[in-house]
């Protein structure tokens, strides 16, 4: 199966809402986002809108090119140098385990380095292992290697092998407990953030 890149649109926002809210299933977001809720939905899809243009972000999906389906998204964003650390944390949606939210979201990103960063990748269940998701990956990694740049990102448990096939090594992690009426009973999870060196330096 072959997937065409192509800049996402505002128009794509619900579809990648629900690809996002199919393609995890991990404890942490499920403890965070309960999928039934509206307000949820919208501010997800309202991130997207008000993310979409950010400077030095790249939001794309991947087209699938038999069915012309939306397969996956993704959201690269390259970091200037200088650049500072944004810790100030979202309003989250009502309906959200907001403290779940801020001790996670808030430790993650105040460990924001200053680099080539992949915040977000997704793939719709029904298209998953067909290559999307590497097709995204190398997107950014290229720029990377171009820039001589560092990539970075937060891995879920799941995407851990995925990412250290394409160099990226663990450089820190957090450990959380979640438990809610979504998650019972309650689970420790491990988010790992992982850092692919600059190319001169590999
Ligand atoms: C991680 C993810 C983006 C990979 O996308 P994808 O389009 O399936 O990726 P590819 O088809 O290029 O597969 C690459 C590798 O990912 C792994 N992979 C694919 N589907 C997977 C799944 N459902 N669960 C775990 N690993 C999977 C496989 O190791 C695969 O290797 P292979 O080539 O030997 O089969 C996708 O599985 C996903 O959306 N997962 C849920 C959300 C998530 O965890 N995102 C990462 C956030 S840190």
């Amino acid at each position: 199966m072959s997937f065409e890149l192509k800049p996402l649109e505002i128009s794509d926002a619900p579809t990648c809402v629900a690809i996002y809210f199919a393609a995890f299933q991990n404890a942490h977001s499920l403890g965070c986002w309960p999928r039934d809720v509206l307000a949820v939905r919208e501010w997800w899809e309202n991130m997207i809108r008000d993310e979409l243009h950010e400077p030095g972000s790249q939001w794309l999906k991947a087209v699938a090119n038999e069915s012309g389906d939306i397969a996956g998204y993704c959201k690269w964003r390259k970091y200037e140098a200088g650049h500072e650390a944004d810790t100030s944390l979202p309003q989250w949606p009502e309906g959200s385990d907001k403290r779940l939210a801020d001790e996670t979201f808030g430790d993650w990103a105040n460990k924001h380095p200053q680099l080539m960063d992949l915040e977000m990748v997704a793939t719709d269940p029904k298209f998953q292992g067909k290559g999307a998701g590497s097709q995204m990956m190398r997107w950014g990694l290229e720029r990377a290697d171009n820039e001589n740049l560092e990539a970075y990102l937060e891995a879920s448990p799941d995407a851990v092998t995925l990412y250290e096939r394409f160099g990226f090594r663990e450089a820190g992690r957090t450990d959380t407990w979640i438990e809610n009426e979504r998650v019972k009973p309650g689970t420790l999870y491990r988010n790992l953030f992982m850092i692919r060196p600059a190319k001169s330096t590999i």
